[in-house]
């Protein structure tokens, strides 16, 4: 791999930076925090994105501090592999910091988004992001750390290193996997024995066979049995026919002998019934011989009740008309009466004449006075007010009099305010005048109030009068209207009585004369009721003979049905004695027939139990069949473990026996390597390093070998970085990759001036290997030792530049 050509936009301290790669040892120089770190970290994080091992801070201290939410971070880096030209960008924006990348190789996309593209870039560099640092991306503090820890763990970060350290993980595995493959073998072994340590299978198959045996048996008894079955099975059924029809004679027995029995006791009824018959048709005869002489008394019996029905008419005929006369009578009083207060009414109607009119002339007069009254007094009310005023202005009038006279002559006019002088007395004079006049007026407005009181008076009297008499004419009134409303009504009722009378008389006079006789209706009632139990007794009699031809009809039907049923009877006996049927036949056939019915259910219970046994032993050889089947199956998987134990344990002998010999060379390799650069940094000063087994560093001063901790401390960095070179150079050696580039971030460290050289020296040796040796350094003088330098500045506004350097 060969770095050529790298964008950066808000990449951490880079707003934008552009920068070529040249080859050989290129040193990337600049101040503490200038973004020499970063810039090579901007190229890991092309290559892999938001890693754990590529972003020291997490994805959001990627993106550059102050850039706004549509700010694009981005990186897009141009390198070479194995003579292919690719075009890597990979970019992260927005609240979210959506990652994006794109992959093109030779001009061509082969890879889009951001795991595709990770994916494709481990797949094609054959290296995933750890393995980047492992073997080409030297962190700074990376050495520190490689010195600092314990000899044991240094081995197990170079083997990581190395990737050897899998191999261990291979051993553990397979002889976690042979472990596991002879436990269960074991646990299979035992699974074959029982418990007495018998042979399971064995055992299984001697159970098997005499299983078996007996099933052969209990077939043979069932096919005998199947035999016999048959046999007793044929006879059931015949002994079952000859009972069975035994016991159809027996039904038909039953049902003749229940005929017989009916036949009798209907013969019993019957006769009874014709003898019963018998006796009525007698008594009837007797009763028709004795019926001429009733009917003759039923003859005079109709006649007196036709006698008596005319008279009861005719007596009430002449209840109704002693009834009519009566209202008549009645309707005639009434009206007498009504005349009589007809008359009264009107007189008292003319002693009330003209009430209304009068009435009316006492209202009028009424409102008259009340108006005059209101007018009088209206006029008091005027006259009484002048009479205040002029008393008011007599007493001012005075009072003003006696003002003058206090002031005197000499005083100023209270009016005009003038000196009053000789209208002194002028002034006294004319107050004197218009006081008698004054009390003149009030002399003669008292007179007329004095009238006008008088006047009133007199009308309220007069009123007084008019309100009594309206008072008598309204009683009035309500008489005559009370009198006449009496009168209309008696007019109305002499009408309704006239009316009335006129019907009353119409029906008497239709009626005509009705000739009554009390005596001979009594006479006539009490014949007819002697000669009612005559009429009963004949009416009854003529019922009771209607029956007697149906009696005669009936005596006649049913001799006939009996003749007949006596027939009947003796066919029916003549056929129960030709059915001869005989119980004790019927009580030994069905014997007989249980007896072999039970026999052949013993049989058939037999047959089931032995068709039990046979699925029991059926259903245990199945399980054992199972049980063998499964014998089979352990056997198999044991045998199948056995032979994966076999192969298991010689392959953990084989890769322990590879591991070791990896090891084996690995450290002679590391401690050679090492050595080498080790004498070339120190101008043959040290003669070399040895790594032991437990890769505890000496080296050897002055033909002497010591332990590291003897040495300086920029003595101890040296040997570390001696031993990552190694490392770096042993990877890239191994796995034949073109990742000939080598990134070493501040490795100088604690070295003087003429180790530095020599280290840049050695560097530049290393090109064999590395046609790119990036140089991390915040030394300015290493200019002059290396193919090119990129400068690293920060510019005023807090952002870096990268520029190569003349
Ligand atoms: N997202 C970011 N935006 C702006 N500046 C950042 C961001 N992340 C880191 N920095 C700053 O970038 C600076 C450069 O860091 P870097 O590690 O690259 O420096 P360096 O040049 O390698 O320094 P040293 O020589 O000390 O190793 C640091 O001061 C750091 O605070
Ligand atoms: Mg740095």
């Amino acid at each position: 791999m060969r770095l050529r050509y790298m964008e950066l936009r808000n990449y951490r301290k880079f707003r934008e930076a552009k920068v070529e790669f040249p080859d050989g040892v290129v040193a990337i120089v600049g101040q503490n925090g200038t973004g020499k770190t970063t810039l090579l970290e901007a190229v890991s994080w092309a290559l892999y994105g938001n890693e754990s091992s590529v972003v020291r801070n997490g994805k959001e201290g990627v993106i550059t501090t102050g850039a706004s939410l549509g700010d694009t971070c981005s990186v897009s880096l141009e390198f070479e592999l194995g003579g292919d030209g690719y075009h890597l960008v990979r970019s992260m924006r927005g609240k979210e910091m959506r990652v994006d990348a794109s992959l093109e190789v030779n001009g061509e996309l082969v890879a889009k988004g951001d795991r595709a593209v990770t994916e494709a870039v481990t797949t094609r560099l054959g290296m995933d992001h750890r393995a980047f640092f492992i073997s080409v991306f030297a962190k700074q503090k990376d050495l520190n750390a490689l010195a600092n820890i314990k000899p044991a763990e240094r081995k197990k970060l170079v083997l990581r290193m190395l990737g050897v350290d899998f191999l261990n993980d291979v051993v553990t595995s397979v002889d976690r996997d042979a472990r596991s493959a002879k436990n269960q073998a074991e646990q299979l072994q035992l699974l074959l024995k029982d418990q007495q340590g018998r042979d399971k299978e064995k055992l299984l198959r001697e159970d098997i066979s005499a299983h078996q045996a007996e099933l052969e048996k209990i077939k043979v008894k069932e096919v005998a049995m199947t035999g016999e079955k048959l046999q007793a099975a044929a006879l059931v059924s015949e002994s079952r026919a000859l009972w069975e029809n035994e016991e159809g004679r027996y039904r038909l027995d039953v049902a003749l002998e229940r005929r017989l029995t009916g036949l009798r006791v209907g013969l019993g009824s019957r006769r009874e019934h014709l003898a019963r018959l018998q006796r009525e048709i007698d008594e009837l005869r007797k009763l028709s011989s004795s019926l001429p002489g009733l009917e003759l008394q039923e003859k005079e019996y109709q006649k007196v009740r036709a006698e008596t029905e005319r008279m009861n008419l005719l007596r009430e005929g002449h209840l109704r008309k002693q009834r009519l006369e009566e209202d008549i009578g009645n309707a005639r009083k009434e009206r007498d009466d009504l005349e009589t207060e007809k008359e009264q009414t009107a007189q008292g109607l003319s002693r009330l004449p003209d009430v209304e009119g009068r009435l009316s002339t006492v209202e009028t007069s009424l409102e008259e006075t009340i108006d005059t009254t209101t007018t009088i007094a209206s006029q008091k009310r005027l006259a009484e007010s002048e009479r205040d005023r002029l008393q008011r202005s007599l007493s001012e009038s005075a009072q003003r009099t006696a003002e003058i006279e206090v002031l005197g002559e000499e005083s100023n006019c209270p009016t005009c305010l003038r000196r009053m002088g000789g209208q002194y007395a002028d002034l006294l004079r004319r107050y004197t005048e218009e006081q008698g006049s004054i009390s003149n007026n009030l002399v003669e407005l008292g007179r007329t109030i004095e009238e006008l009181e008088g006047q009133r008076s007199k009308n309220e009297q007069r009123k007084k009068v008019l309100e009594d008499r309206r008072k008598d004419l309204l009683e009035q009134s309500r008489k005559v209207a009370s009198l006449k409303e009496r009168e209309r009504k008696i007019l109305q009722s002499l009408e309704i009585i006239a009316e009335r009378t006129d019907v009353l008389e119409k029906e008497l006079t239709a009626m005509g004369v009705v000739e009554y006789d009390q005596t001979a209706h009594d006479h006539a009632r009490r014949k007819m009721i002697d000669l009612e139990p005559i009429h009963l007794a004949f009416g009854k009699a003529q019922t009771i003979l209607e029956r007697l031809p149906l009696a005669e009809t009936e005596h006649r039907d049913t001799s006939s049905i009996l003749i007949e049923e006596e027939g009947q009877l003796s066919v029916v006996s003549q056929e129960r004695n030709d059915l001869n049927f005989d119980a004790l036949v019927l009580q030994e056939r069905k014997t007989r027939y249980e007896e072999v019915r039970d026999k052949e259910e013993k049989l058939a219970q037999e047959m089931v139990r032995v068709d039990g046994e046979k699925r029991r032993l059926i259903s245990v050889m199945e399980g054992l069949n199972k049980r063998s089947e499964e014998l089979d199956e352990i056997k198999t998987r044991h045998q199948a473990l056995m032979t994966d134990l076999e192969m298991l344990n010689r392959l953990g002998q084989v890769m322990r026996d590879f591991k070791e010999n990896v090891i084996s060379r690995v450290i002679p390799t590391l401690s050679n390597v090492s050595s080498d650069l080790l004498s070339q940094l120190t101008e043959g000063k040290y003669g070399g390093i040895r790594l032991d087994e437990e890769y505890q560093m000496y080296l050897y001063d002055q033909g002497q070998e010591h332990p590291l901790e003897r040495f300086s401390g920029g003595e101890t960095d040296l040997a570390n970085l001696c031993l990552r070179l190694a490392i770096s150079r042993m990877i890239m050696e191994r796995s034949g990759s073109q990742m000939n580039f080598m990134v070493l971030d501040e490795i100088f460290g604690s070295q003087d001036q003429s180790r530095k050289r020599n280290i840049l020296e050695t560097l530049g040796q290393l090109q064999k290997q590395f046609r790119q040796i990036l140089l991390i350094t915040h030394i300015d003088d290493v200019k002059d030792n290396v193919s090119a330098v990129l400068k690293v500045t920060e510019k005023e506004d807090g952002s870096s530049a990268v520029a190569l350097e003349d």
